[in-house]
């Protein structure tokens, strides 16, 4: 196996180590920022969610509340109205979604699944927790969800969450009079739940794996070239010269033109050596002779 051979092996294995580990680690760093990023525009739409809540509560409420005794209007309630506002948004962005799962849902579209049951208990254990997040693998790709707890601040969602004796008789008509209810100041009854497609970060993790990827192997390749021209010129050929030298001078042909490596490194100082060493071995044979 030639000294060549044997470095670039080493410079390979060490090429493969350095761009997987690299490569690796890249991947691991720009998704978790970009996890961070969709994380950041979630808590932006929950943002916005609140604020429709709130001034659905304050502004539109009061306005029309005496009618939902003769009527009920969903538009008057906080939770209808943030998850239509969401709606208009999907329109713009169908991969985001938003829903206000309830362990007991006035509206039954807003029982939560078993993972989102979950993700409200937890919230109902623990009521320091503020924010919960989770990656889910669906038919459709992967998703980030984060939820956020619902709890009752307010005395005035008692008026149609307490029981329906206390409810506007319109919308117990429209929801009847088992689901919705029970709900007291303080607790949790459940979370909003908003989730956003992994794709960005997972594409942006490629992209940024494969122009690492090319330019390290780019400059691998630089590395490779230039040592092994290096290699070949300060050490190989040389040496390769030397011992034919040698060779010739160990069968006893002492008519083979002396070689010095121009230069001072290591090389040029062992083919200085060498010669005055076939000249010593010369002298001495040309005394046995005599
Ligand atoms: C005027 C009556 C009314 C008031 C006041 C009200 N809600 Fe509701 N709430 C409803 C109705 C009706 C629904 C179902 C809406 C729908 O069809 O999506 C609902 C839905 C919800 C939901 C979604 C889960 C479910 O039950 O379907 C949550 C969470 C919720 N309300 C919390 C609150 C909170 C918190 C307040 C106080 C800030 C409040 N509500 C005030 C009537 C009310």
């Amino acid at each position: 196996m030639g000294l060549r051979f044997k470095y670039n092996i080493v410079l390979l294995l060490a090429c493969i180590i350095g761009i997987g580990a690299a490569a690796g680690l890249s991947y691991r760093f720009v998704q978790d920022s970009a996890v961070d990023e969709i994380e950041d525009s979630i808590r932006l739409l929950r943002a916005n969610a609140l604020a429709v809540r709130s001034y659905t509560l304050t502004n539109i409420d009061p306005l029309l509340s005496d009618d939902n005794d003769i009527l009920f209007l969903p538009e008057t309630v906080t939770s209808f109205a943030a998850r239509s506002v969401f709606a208009n948004v999907q329109e713009h962005f169908p991969e985001f979604s938003y829903k206000e799962a309830a362990l007991d849902p006035t509206n039954p579209a807003d029982l939560p699944t078993p993972l989102e049951k979950d993700l409200i208990d937890q919230f109902r254990a623990d009521p320091s927790l503020e924010q919960l997040s989770t990656v889910v693998d669906r038919e459709d790709g992967r998703f980030l969800t984060v939820a956020f707890p619902l709890t009752i601040y307010q005395e005035g969602c008692l008026r149609c969450h307490s029981t329906p004796e206390a409810a506007p008789p319109a919308m117990v008509d429209l929801y009847g009079p088992d689901h919705g209810f029970g709900w007291e100041l303080g607790e949790t009854v459940g979370a909003q739940i908003i989730s956003a497609p992994m794709s960005i970060a997972d594409k942006r993790a490629l992209e940024t794996g494969i122009i690492l990827i090319v330019g390290l192997a780019g400059v691998f390749l630089l590395v490779f070239v230039l040592t092994n021209l290096m290699l070949g010129r300060i050490v190989l050929r040389p040496v390769r010269r030397m011992s034919e030298v040698a060779e010739k001078v160990s069968m006893g042909d002492f008519s083979v033109e002396e070689y010095k490596k121009p230069g001072r490194d290591e090389i040029s100082s062992l083919s200085v050596s060498f010669n005055r060493m076939r000249r010593s071995l010369e002298r001495a044979m040309s005394m046995i002779d005599v």
